[in-house]
């Protein structure tokens, strides 16, 4: 992809936003990556290491979660930033920066806020034995975050700086401790204890029999991550506002998506920062004005959410979630049970399986099969309210051998008489627009439209007159249902498989 190509995508464009409108996993990746040969910065400004992308360096693949996908771009000038607004666990960056270590890689472009949010042992603990209650299970990725940030607005949080005042470090732990135990005191000790050997938690090197936590222990390894990161510990907000003043190329990297997030998203059922693009130039010390495009990904014509949820497209329904939630199933597990599930399966969980293999869908972070549904419009429709008009189709090619294509118009609800403000919400009202109330979206029935699919490999098509007719009816179709202008799709997973629109 030449940069002329991207100059002339981007336009006049210097703060660029790649931000995802569905629930996350859409392949932003890809288009950050496409981007930062462009960028002066790469920052994230949300979300932790429940994010996930695969940096592939050498021959081998390397799955990140926490630093930014541009490190590898260590030109001159060049930066990564790890924002305000994440949720930064030092435990996981340093053993990302020991893989770029052990490939012989710098990374001395990487800057972290010094405000960003610390992720501590007891987040990841308590964070883990809720997800042990059955009843009130969201399927997070265990990585802490809902504690983290609940933390920071009860306001006894710490922050990526604390790490490097050994005495503030230990006066605001142990403050922090000392409901958390409350709490833990709750739990069966064993389960707690068990939480504390997992890895994210420590390994066991943070348990105490008596105390639970073993807060020496926790002081002395938090003071060595400070030690490992001081030198690339800065006031990033400053840094990136007087970059964007200086006309340099800004480029924000979303993490999750818009329907995750937990001011606009699925509510409960989502992640605990805002994924939207508001909250990401917020998490870098940008304004959301400051963003002069915004790119929302979609993933076209299926969808994906990973963990619990209503998901009214999903391909064999509640057989589907069922499967995908149950622990322990991985992509073996499918293949062993499921080898021939093909993309035009007439039983639709088979499909589902199908669809899942030909996209690759398997968490990046947890290795969980994602459920998969057919693009949702009323989502859409709803998400675009938050990222604007600008989208990127992409994994269009994983559809290429499905003789039919389904994309849903509308919704049917069929739940009870539901208040909803002022109107009561009857069986058979159809929605246009999504209502992102889990009591609403439970019980919504997918309208579809039915097209015939396109049938030939995409991949090696590199313009829009090479696209097979029956694909860019679809396309068309999705911008005059949804009113978003697609400005570029995806048909493969390298930097050359995008088309941009004309
Ligand atoms: P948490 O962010 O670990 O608290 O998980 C909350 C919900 O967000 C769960 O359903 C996760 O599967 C989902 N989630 C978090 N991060 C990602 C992501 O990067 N991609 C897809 N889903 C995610």
């Amino acid at each position: 992809m030449s940069g002329e190509a991207i100059k002339k995508f981007l336009g006049n464009a210097t703060t660029v936003a790649v931000v995802c409108n569905q629930w996350g996993d859409t392949g932003k990746g890809k288009f950050v990556d496409l981007l930062s040969g462009w960028a002066d910065v790469i920052a994230r400004g949300t979300g932790g290491a429940n994010a996930g992308h695969t940096i592939r360096i050498g021959d081998r693949q390397h799955i990140f979660h926490l630093i930014p996908s541009g490190i590898l771009r260590d030109t001159e000038g060049k930066i990564n930033v790890i924002g305000s607004g994440t949720a930064f666990d030092p435990r996981a960056a340093c053993e990302e920066l020991a893989v770029l270590e052990k490939a012989g890689l710098s990374y001395g472009n990487l800057r972290i806020a010094h405000n960003a949010r610390l992720v501590l042992p007891q987040h990841v603990v308590l964070d883990r034995v809720r997800e042990s209650n059955a009843g009130g299970r969201v399927g997070t990725t265990g990585r802490g975050i809902g504690p983290v940030y609940a933390d920071h607005y009860a306001r006894v949080g710490l922050f990526v700086n604390d790490m490097l005042n050994p005495e503030v470090f230990a006066r605001k732990l142990k403050q922090n401790l000392r409901e958390k135990l409350t709490i833990l005191r709750n739990y069966d000790p064993e389960v707690v204890r068990r939480v504390l050997e997992h890895p994210h938690a420590g390994g066991g090197r943070f348990w105490n029999k008596e105390a639970i936590f073993d807060t020496a222990a926790i002081m002395e390894a938090y003071r060595e991550y400070g030690a490992r990161l001081r030198v690339m510990v800065a006031d990033t907000d400053s840094m990136v506002r007087t970059m964007r003043e200086q006309g340099k190329h800004i480029l924000l990297e979303g993490a999750q998506g818009n329907l995750l997030s937990v001011d606009i998203g699925t509510y409960p059922y989502v992640t605990s920062s805002d994924a939207s693009v508001r909250a990401l130039a917020q998490g870098v010390g940008l304004r959301e004005r400051d963003v002069d495009l915004a790119l929302g990904i979609v993933k076209a014509f299926y969808m994906t959410r990973v963990g619990e949820g209503p998901f009214p497209t999903e391909i064999g329904g509640a057989e589907s979630a069922a499967w995908c939630n149950t622990s322990g199933i991985t992509k073996a597990t499918e293949e062993e049970q499921f080898p021939d599930a093909d993309v035009n399966d007439a039983v639709p969980f088979r499909q589902g399986v199908g669809i899942r293999r030909a996209g690759a869908e398997y968490g990046a972070t947890t290795g969980r099969p994602r459920r998969v549904g057919w693009l949702d419009l009323p989502l859409l429709r709803y998400s675009k309210h938050y990222t604007g008009q600008e989208v990127v189709l992409t994994k269009l090619d994983v559809l290429d051998a499905c003789k039919e294509i389904k994309i849903c118009t509308a919704y049917e609800y069929g739940g009870p008489d539901y208040q909803f403000g002022a109107e009561t919400l009857r069986a058979g009202k159809k929605l246009e627009v999504a209502v992102p109330d889990t009591e609403v979206m439970a019980h919504c029935a997918p309208v579809y439209a039915a097209f015939p699919g396109w049938c030939i490999p995409i991949r090696s098509m590199r313009s829009h007159r090479e696209l097979p007719k029956q694909l860019l009816d679809i396309i068309r179709f999705v911008e005059r249902e949804a009113d978003v202008h697609v400005r570029a799709v995806s048909v493969g997973p390298d930097r050359e498989e995008t088309i941009f629109a004309g």
